[in-house]
């Protein structure tokens, strides 16, 4: 008797209520018709972090399979591209800089969204665990809409209308670990970028808390000191356990964050001897409203 191998059925199971889902039984190296396509990118607005199982990409297919998503964006630091994808960086602990000498990773990874000193900041970012250490290394990501959405009344009110001024590194950030990065800074041309502190999702109407740690120079009529005591307090009253998620990596997943609901951060807790490496892609955004 003929046993047909059974079409592996796509399944997207909630991770938490508040944030997360996870996909099995889609391989993103084939193609996909839209509804299928469409229930991917749903399901990622609406969770806010979406965790695609067991892909197994080359460079090229890593791009590729982000592309379902949107028009991919450059990484703004073109140093650690992935081989032969210049749409898809690295993101290693082994990195090396200019000199030769291994990149520090910084121990105070902070919450964040990336690319906010950019017009255009992506709307996705995509991570795809190539090489992993025995154990740590996920990468928390926070439901910044239900966050803000739970923040008290006068809050709300402080903070709707507050602008960001962004830059590449923030002055008030000295735990810079690679030399490139902070050469960047002292070249970089024209002045901040301006954004939302509270953003308005362009395609659910809903609002969130958005700025990157590092990247804020300052919120508009602040001293740079200030702002920071000011983000930290408000990430502190903000963030509660049950809006935010750490994705432990098993090989071969690939992590859709809605940056523009989420801020997202590193884990710092694993063994630096080991490897660990994510591909990130990068799918551009809007401008933030
Ligand atoms: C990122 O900040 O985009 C990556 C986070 C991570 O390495 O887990």
């Amino acid at each position: 008797m003929n046993v047909l191998a059974k079409t592996p059925v796509m399944r997207i199971t909630k991770i938490k209520d508040h944030i997360g889902a996870e996909v099995t039984g889609v391989d993103l190296t084939k193609p996909i018709d839209e509804e299928t396509r469409q229930r991917l990118y749903d399901a990622a607005v609406d969770n806010v972090a979406l965790v695609i199982r067991d892909q197994k990409f080359t460079p090229a297919q890593y791009a590729n399979a982000a592309r379902l998503f949107g028009e991919l964006m450059e990484d703004q630091n073109r140093r650690y591209l992935a081989p032969g994808e210049p749409m898809v960086s690295t993101l290693s602990n082994h990195n090396k800089d200019s000199q030769g000498n291994q990149a520090k990773v910084v121990k105070s990874a902070t919450w964040h969204t990336d690319h906010t000193n950019q017009e255009f900041p992506p709307k996705f970012t995509m991570l795809y665990a190539v090489e992993l250490p025995d154990s740590g290394g996920g990468t928390g990501v926070c439901n910044m809409r239900d966050a803000y959405e739970a923040l008290p009344d006068d809050w709300k009110a402080r903070i709707d209308g507050m602008k960001t001024a962004n830059t590449l590194i923030s002055s008030a950030r000295t735990d810079i670990g690679n030399p490139d990065i902070l050469r960047d800074q002292q070249n970089a041309k024209g002045g901040p970028m301006i954004h939302p502190l509270v953003r308005t999702h362009p395609e659910r109407g809903t609002k969130a808390i958005w700025f990157h740690t590092g990247k804020t120079e300052k919120i508009l009529g602040m001293e740079p000191q200030e702002t920071q005591d000011f983000l930290a307090e408000l990430l502190e009253t903000a963030m509660r356990p049950e809006f935010t998620y750490v994705h432990e990596y098993t090989l071969g997943d690939m992590l859709i964050v809605d940056n523009r609901s989420a801020l997202h951060k590193a884990g710092f807790d694993y063994d630096h001897s080991q490897h660990r490496l994510l591909y990130r892609a990068l799918v551009r955004g809007e401008r933030p409203e």
